[in-house]
């Protein structure tokens, strides 16, 4: 009888242990990022490869509406890299003669968007929606571990499963099914810096960069935060230092 009662409570418990596996949720493997932790920074030369990476190929289908050109000076750019690259684009405005015109980009200008309007990116897209990339690596939950997974996550889809029209099988993506191609492949692109581009290497660079957008300001969050740490520490010290003087005849 107690027996099987405690069977029962067994499959109880594994039942409920068991139960986030029914909740669709996908084991992601965790990556060791350089910006990970307390003291963690942008790896700048891992960025900057990450921005080569969303220059030649997402920037083909994805916005990055919130990013400046002059936000690429946290990456180490130089601003007359930066200048170089911001002109590389043309940005529409009013001529003199008050007529629609382009001019040359600028570092102050917004990163230009592959489309103009949400309805031209789904007409261009089989009907799918490139997601803006300003904030995505915030906006999504495992934020760098599920980009990194989602990049390199595609695969032939298991014998059995029926994929919709131009849709890819993904292992990370929820649902299994992406209208997103693999936008990355071995040697996809020709690194500047030498590196050899493997598909590990460019998910694992593009994630930094696109983690970088996301949040600018996390290096001087982090360094804030050590300095208050450090000034606390400082502070309880001479606390404890003053309170032994004051105290010192009355103590005994
Ligand atoms: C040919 C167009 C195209 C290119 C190039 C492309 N993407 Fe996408 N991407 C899409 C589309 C379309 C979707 C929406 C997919 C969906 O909702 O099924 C998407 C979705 C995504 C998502 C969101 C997935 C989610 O959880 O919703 C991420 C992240 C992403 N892309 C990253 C990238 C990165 C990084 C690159 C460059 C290495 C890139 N994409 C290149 C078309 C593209």
């Amino acid at each position: 009888m107690s027996v099987h009662r405690l069977a029962a409570v067994a499959a109880l418990l594994t039942g409920f242990a068991a139960a986030p596996a029914f909740a669709q949720e996908i084991e992601l493997p965790k990556q060791n990022w350089s910006f990970d932790g307390p003291f963690g920074t942008f790896d700048k030369a891992a960025a900057q490869r990450g921005f080569q990476i969303y220059k030649d190929v997402c920037s083909n289908c994805h916005s990055m509406k919130q990013v400046y050109y002059r936000n690429l000076s946290g990456i180490g750019l130089s601003d007359a890299q930066i200048k170089a690259i911001a002109a590389t684009v043309d940005v529409p405005t009013i001529g003199d003669d008050g007529q629609p015109t382009e001019r040359k980009g600028l570092p102050a200008d917004h990163f230009k968007s592959p489309y103009p309007n949400e309805r031209a990116a789904r007409a261009a897209q089989n009907g799918a929606l490139p997601p803006d990339q300003s904030v995505i690596e915030k906006a999504r939950e495992g934020g760098a571990d599920y980009i990194f997974a989602l990049l390199t996550g595609y695969t032939d889809p298991p014998a059995g499963v029926k994929m919709g029209d131009g849709m890819n099988y993904n292992k990370y993506f929820p649902g299994h099914q992406i209208a997103m191609a693999a936008p990355l492949s071995d040697g996809r692109v020709d690194y500047i810096d030498g590196t050899k581009p493997t598909l590990e290497q460019e998910a694992r660079d593009v994630t930094t960069f696109l983690a970088y957008v996301a949040n600018p300001e996390m290096e001087e969050r982090k360094r804030t935060g050590i300095r208050v740490v450090l000034f606390l520490a400082m502070l309880s010290g001479l606390t404890y230092v003053v309170k032994r003087q004051v105290w010192s005849d009355v103590d005994h």
